[in-house]
């Protein structure tokens, strides 16, 4: 199978269709993008439907590289292709493409006229057009579409008939629109290959399909599996009514499917940035491979999935690694009430707090009920959440007082229940001092392990505090987690101490 030509029409079909038209600098730095994206041929514009348009194009064909096709539409009118001729024939590789309805319906209602003259004026510009750009340019080239092929099911002979003539005028390329998305893709397919098999093999079919009925993605793959080797793609779908064939999706979809995709993939996210805030056609949060949303995982089974295919470059739930695309953004954990304990481990972990997966499953009844409420939760409600109940937790054992008494003896006073105690502990430093009052006041545990972890001034917002975490060891040798934050090292680790006793006896 050939590669894949891709011909892009984001500065034609996507410009038409814009509220402001871009100018030439606009038209400029989006041609940069495209030839960054490696693409086989830019349709630089309209050149007979404004002067400034004209002039774009005209600049824009003078900066070419030589391996490009630059191509400018016009009508099967005389004046339209000089104009394109005189625009773009002084680059490398011009294209003059001429377009007009073979419909029957379109021929009827709207040219008015009868099948054979306009077959006669096809050919005629065509003829016509193969004249004038050989003229200017021995590379030159003629490309045909029949606007509204989607619409001609019923006289696809006389179209077939037509676009042999056409190609015997010269033509070398024949584009098929589906210029409005009426029906099913499988019977535009259909209608490709029937060309596709009629016509000579060095002949280039093309698709170009809008996306009225949100199909043309789906219309474009296959088309090029049904003998269309070229394919034209506007950037961020940008085109009339509902827009062009998006670049991203065809070209990520091939590759998908195995195929040599001549397209720089990687410059894919910048591109569609960039396009968005020039168009003013923001990208909507569900689109494809670029959508904000396109990374986001809501649901618990989804987020779990991701979670543990993260950095594969086959995921569980999306199409392609974002790397591919050039896009830098994780995927989105969001927590709503359809989450669960790997999206609170996840949040957490990433806003740079420790917590075990054990702590998570703790924490997810109350973050879910906030969830209920809110809707997605922002990450800083989850953090909230956490140290309410991770570090501050609510229980029989109540903190009064825990003071330094010199000569390694500290004071320790605490309510358990209604019941309140004064001990004076001994030990080497705090904890163990702590261990020994708490011990002597009847509820002796063992310590397992204790350590600091710093906590990022960033995170924290006010100066340097570390994280005490304390291990004890509760009911059946289970392992259970005290933590607290304190600027004075010595209270959060008595802090952490009666954090973990309240886990150990809160019944
Ligand atoms: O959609 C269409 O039919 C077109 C033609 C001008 C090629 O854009
Ligand atoms: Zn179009």
């Amino acid at each position: 199978m050939k590669r894949p030509f891709f011909y892009d029409i984001t500065l034609r079909d996507g410009n038409q269709s814009l509220k402001k038209p871009w100018q030439l600098s606009e038209k400029e730095i989006i041609f940069n993008k495209l030839l960054e994206l490696n693409v086989q041929a830019v349709e630089v514009g309209f050149p007979a439907s404004s002067e400034m348009d004209y002039d774009a194009c005209k600049h824009l064909a003078s900066v070419a590289p030589e391996n490009l096709v630059v191509s400018a539409l016009a009508r099967c009118i005389e004046g339209d292709i000089l104009s394109a001729v005189n625009a773009i024939g002084h680059s490398k590789i011009p294209r003059v493409h001429t377009f007009l309805t073979l419909s029957p319906f379109h021929m009827k209602y709207v040219l008015n006229k009868d099948p054979m003259e306009v077959r006669k004026t096809a050919i005629n510009a065509v003829s016509f057009a193969c004249e004038q750009i050989k003229k200017v340019n021995k590379n030159g080239e003629v490309q045909f579409s029949v606007e509204h092929f989607g619409d001609c099911l019923e006289n696809l002979d006389f179209v077939i008939d037509t676009l042999q003539e056409v190609v015997k005028a010269g033509a070398t390329t024949i584009n098929l629109p589906n210029t409005v998305e009426r029906k099913r893709p499988r019977v535009f397919l259909d209608m490709v290959e029937k060309v596709y098999n009629a016509l000579p093999k060095d002949i280039a079919i093309s698709a170009h399909n809008h996306n009225d009925l949100g199909m043309a993605t789906a219309t474009t793959v296959e088309s090029y599996f049904s003998g269309a080797v070229q394919l034209e793609c506007a950037l961020n779908g940008l085109g009339e009514r509902t827009g062009n064939t998006n670049f991203y999706e065809v070209a990520v979809a091939l590759y998908n499917s195995g195929v040599d995709v001549p397209v720089d993939l990687s410059k894919i996210y910048e591109t569609a940035l960039i396009v968005a805030q020039m168009s003013k056609v923001e990208i909507y949060e569900k689109a494809p491979l670029v959508g904000p949303d396109a990374l986001a995982h809501r649901s618990g089974i989804h987020q779990d999935g991701a979670l543990k295919t993260k950095d594969m470059e086959f995921g569980a739930y999306r199409p392609i690694h974002p790397s591919l695309i050039g896009r830098k953004d994780d995927e989105k954990i969001g927590f709503t009430s359809q989450s669960g304990k790997t999206a609170i481990f996840e949040i957490i972990s990433k806003a740079g707090y420790p917590i075990t997966i054990q702590e998570a499953i703790r924490l997810a009844p109350s973050v879910k009920e906030a969830a209920e409420k809110v809707g997605e939760l922002p990450t800083r409600n989850i953090i909230d959440i956490y140290f309410r109940e991770i570090c501050n937790i609510e229980g029989p054992f109540k903190l009064l007082k825990f003071d330094h008494a010199g000569d390694g003896k500290f004071i320790l006073e605490f309510k358990h229940n209604n019941k309140e105690y004064s001990l004076t502990g001994n030990g080497n430093g705090p904890i163990d001092a702590c261990m020994d009052a708490l011990k002597q006041s009847g509820f002796e545990r063992t310590l397992l392990h204790y350590k600091q972890i710093a906590m990022d001034e960033e995170l924290m917002g006010s100066g340097a505090m570390a994280m005490s975490v304390i291990h004890l060891e509760g009911e059946n040798g289970a392992k259970v987690i005290g933590r607290a934050i304190h600027k004075n090292t010595a209270v959060a680790n008595v802090k952490a101490i009666f954090n973990a006793y309240n886990l150990i006896y809160k019944n």
